[in-house]
C-alpha cells in the first residue's frame, strides 16, 4: 500500500473528500491526518473513518524533528495538504522531495504567497471585482506557492458574489477535483 498523510488545520471539508475517495482503492490509502489545532473539526471527521490522528504545536513543528519522525513511523510515502495553515517546515519538503502537494483556493500566480490563504483570497476577488477566480493543486517547494502546477480549473465571479459565496464555488471544486488529481500524480510517480 501507498501511504498517505493529510495535515489540515481546520473543518477539512477536503479532508473529508479524500479519505472517502481512498476509502475503498486497492493501492492508496490515508493513514494519518495531522492538525496544528487539538480542536480541528478534520480530527473528528478523521476519527469516523478510523484514520488515527496527530496534533503538534508550534514548538514541536518547527524546533524538532518529531512530527517528521512520525511520518516515517508511519511510512508515510505522500503529504496531502488541505487547509493547512502553517509554511511547511525545509526539513520536512527535503525529506518529501516532490511528495507534498497543496491546494490553494485561487488560480496561482494571482493571488498567492504570504497573507492569502483562506477567506482572505476570496475576500480580495471580491473587493477587485475579478471576474473569475479558480482552484490550483501544485507540489509544495522551498519556493511555498511556486511549485509545479498540476492543475487548475476556474470559477466566474459574479457581480453579486460575496466572499461567502465565492468560497462555497471554490469548496466545490475541490471537492470535486483534489482527489482525483492525487490519486493521478500518485499513480504518475509510481
Ligand atoms: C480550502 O478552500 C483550501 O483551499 C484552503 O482552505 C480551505 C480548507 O477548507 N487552503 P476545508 O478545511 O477543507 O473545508
Amino acid at each position: 500500500m501507498i501511504s498517505i498523510a493529510i495535515f489540515a488545520s481546520g473543518s477539512g471539508s477536503n479532508a473529508q473528500k479524500i479519505m472517502e475517495y481512498f476509502q475503498s482503492h486497492a493501492t492508496i490509502q490515508v493513514k494519518l491526518v495531522l492538525s496544528n489545532k487539538t480542536d480541528a473539526f478534520v480530527l473528528n471527521r478523521a476519527a469516523s473513518f478510523g484514520v488515527p490522528t496527530y496534533t503538534f504545536n508550534r514548538q514541536v513543528f518547527y524546533e524538532s524533528n518529531t512530527v517528521l519522525q512520525k511520518l516515517q513511523d508511519e511510512q508515510i510515502d505522500y503529504i496531502v495538504l488541505a487547509g493547512f495553515l502553517w509554511l511547511v517546515p525545509l526539513s520536512l519538503i527535503q525529506a518529501y522531495p516532490n511528495k507534498i502537494v497543496n491546494i490553494h483556493p485561487a488560480l496561482l500566480p494571482a493571488y498567492g504567497g504570504k497573507g492569502m490563504y483562506g477567506m482572505r483570497v476570496h475576500e480580495a476577488i471580491v473587493a477587485n471585482h475579478e471576474p473569475a477566480t479558480g482552484i490550483t493543486i501544485h507540489l509544495v517547494n522551498e519556493e511555498y506557492d511556486k511549485g509545479k502546477i498540476l492543475f487548475q480549473t476556474q470559477c466566474s465571479v459574479e457581480t453579486m458574489d460575496t466572499p461567502d459565496t465565492v468560497a462555497e464555488k471554490i469548496h466545490i471544486l475541490e471537492h470535486m477535483h483534489y482527489p482525483r488529481i492525487i490519486q493521478e500524480w500518485i499513480e504518475e510517480a509510481v
